[in-house]
């Protein structure tokens, strides 16, 4: 949902906001420009498309300063052209603002800003910002900023140079994410960690309601009672990470990283001799009612997690989508505990269901994989997947090392609770410590999922089908596949084939069968012969031996295990399949059409 970027140093700005915007194109890529202080004066280029046509651009046009900002969109208000691109310009073109998030009181704020005679040259919501802090130009800058936030309404990560700071860029947020990223000579703005990293690793979170005024030397963070004083964060990940490391796209990439992410997120959680967990999550008292809030693949993780949570903890769980969550009238209190999980720790439709679940009493926590994240902050226990990087739009590590962070969670309460013998906490420290190893034999079969991939791009309509946490992964596979091959794909409960979608099936339809979960494959083969007898074509994922797989036209074997875990396992083949289909059909895979990372908007 739009990347912003700021740089103030002894370094020329442009490289900096330019690598940065690369970084954060995942945010938003339909138009992108920088502004820059060049001797006192304010340049700026801006173009509709990718960054790589504002470098373009860019390279003919030889802009130097040591100050500027720079945007990448993900449009809201306005079509995504030129005229709508970031950064905005005021009247007299000595102000820019770059502006991730929606301005709600835009439309009254550009009719008194035209009374008063502001030119506005875009349809955006944002242009608003630039043009009140003209109004506003008598006062320094951290007044100004605190001035213009006042009359906001709505949610906001801005970034801000004016040619009366030659030498300052200003920043304020509210429920967009921004950072500080403290370097030696110069220091910098972005909305995420890996625009900073070629810099620095010293990240400080700026949070809501908050102001900055930065320089090369310092970075001042105000809010309403005067300046905050903050600890920078060291983050972990290395310029490595996130870049894509030879490979065409983050997202192959980082299907590969699993076995890694696995590791880093299950890191000193098991005793050394593998007879104990040792979770150091203290999760308080067994809920009355659980429930997971969450929004695409994330929620797919949760609905995992719920089924985890009724058989291991024997008490009623919920999984719902955040969107929906908010908008039902729950009856939540002190007994009741809600799980955001977030990858980006940021989508507004799950901090905000989070936000309300805490103000009706409830205990809040986050499961997320961004340090310093909204949810993993405002949330009273986080508990973090160690994925590192996700760049790709669509999720794939992020996915499965939720389901390993939601798994601990599940047995800390069990533990906590005296649910789990030591025979048992035993049995699942063995099983979680060969999970990675199990993924990395998956990932050596991906020729395999090549090979099938073939078969489905050509297809019109894809199902995939699964019954109780095989249905939760069908819901994630058909995901994955829609988003990336924009080929129509639809999950399914396989017990309601018959009272409907069946219809649908008729000679060489595919569909993808998910057969891990012991006590329903017989169920689900009866469902599959249904499929078989009009014509269809099954791909069938199982961790089982099948005795009666000579109807499935095809078989993809998974390490055998338990099957709470085999989620994990299932998802890398229908992540591959996906991803083999969508460069068969040549779409943009790491950043499909309509969509960006890090929804910041409702
Ligand atoms: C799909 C995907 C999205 C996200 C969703 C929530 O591949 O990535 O469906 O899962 O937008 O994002 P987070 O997890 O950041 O809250």
């Amino acid at each position: 949902m739009c990347g912003i970027v700021g740089y103030t140093g002894q370094g020329q700005a442009v490289p900096f906001l330019l690598a940065g915007l690369n970084r954060l194109e995942y945010r938003g890529y339909d138009s992108a420009g920088v502004a820059v202080m060049d001797g006192g004066q304010l340049s700026f280029v801006k173009t509709a498309g990718r960054i790589a046509e504002l470098e373009e651009v860019l390279a003919g046009r030889g802009l130097s300063g040591r100050v500027g900002v720079g945007h990448t969109r993900w449009a809201t208000h306005g079509r995504p052209n030129q005229q709508n691109a970031h950064p905005h310009l005021g009247c007299h073109g000595d102000v820019a603002v770059a502006h991730n998030g929606i301005i709600e009181n835009h439309a009254a704020l550009r009719r008194e800003l035209e009374a008063r005679g502001h030119r506005f040259r875009s349809e955006t919501d944002s242009e608003v910002v630039v043009h009140l802090l003209e109004e506003y130009s008598d006062r320094d800058l951290r007044q100004a900023l605190q001035a213009v936030t006042a009359r906001l309404r709505g949610t906001y990560a801005l970034a801000v140079v004016r040619t009366q700071d030659p030498n300052a860029v200003g920043a304020a947020r509210q429920d967009s994410p921004l950072l500080i990223g403290l370097g030696e000579g110069e220091n910098m703005l972005a909305s995420d960690i890996p625009a900073l990293i070629s810099h620095t690793r010293r990240v400080v979170v700026v949070e809501d309601g908050e102001v900055v005024v930065l320089s090369a030397e310092a970075a001042h963070i105000y809010n309403q009672e005067g300046e905050v004083e903050r600890t920078p964060l060291e983050v972990g990940w290395n310029l490595e990470e996130a870049e894509r490391g030879g490979l065409p796209h983050f997202m192959i990439k980082e299907i590969r990283e699993q076995p890694r992410a696995l590791r880093q997120t299950m890191a000193g959680r098991l005793s050394e001799d593998l007879s104990q967990l040792q979770l150091e999550i203290d999760p308080g008292p067994l809920p009355r009612k659980l429930w997971f809030v969450a929004c695409g693949t994330s929620y797919h993780a949760s609905l995992v997690a719920r089924r985890l949570a009724e058989d291991v903890l024997a008490i009623p769980a919920e999984a719902e989508l955040a969107s929906e969550f908010r908008y039902r009238h729950l009856a939540l209190g002190g007994e009741d505990t809600v799980v955001a999980v977030s990858q980006s720790g940021e989508t507004l439709d799950t901090l905000s269901a989070m936000r309300q679940a805490k103000a009706m009493g409830a205990r809040v926590i986050g499961v997320t994989n961004v340090i310093g994240s909204s949810i993993s902050r405002e949330a009273e226990l986080n508990v973090p997947t160690l994925a590192g990087p996700e760049i790709a739009v669509a999720s794939s590590k992020a996915y499965t090392t939720q389901i390993l962070a939601l798994t601990f969670l599940v047995l800390a309460y069990a533990k906590a609770s005296g649910r789990l013998t030591a025979a048992q906490e035993q049995a699942w420290a063995k099983e979680l410590w060969a999970l990675p190893e199990k993924a990395e034999l998956v990932l050596q079969k991906e020729q395999e999922i090549e090979a099938v991939a073939a078969r489905l791009s050509q297809a019109q309509d894809v199902f995939y089908v699964g019954r109780g946490t095989d249905y939760a992964v069908a819901m994630e596979g058909q995901l994955k596949l829609k988003e990336i091959s924009y080929l129509h794909a639809e999950a399914l409960a396989a017990g309601e084939l018959k009272h409907g979608t069946l219809a649908l099936i008729e000679a060489g339809v595919p569909v993808v069968a998910l057969l891990t979960q012991g006590d329903l494959i017989d169920k689900t083969l009866s469902n599959l012969a249904e499929i078989k007898a009009r014509g269809g074509w099954v791909y069938a994922i199982t961790s089982h031996d099948l005795l009666d797989r000579q109807e499935l036209d095809h078989v993809f074997v998974l390490p055998a295990g338990r099957d709470e875990l085999a989620p994990v396992l299932a998802a890398l083949p229908l992540q591959l399949l996906a991803y083999y289909v969508a460069l068969l059909r040549q779409t943009d895979i790491d950043k499909p059409r309509n969509l960006a990372k890090s929804v910041t908007v409702e």
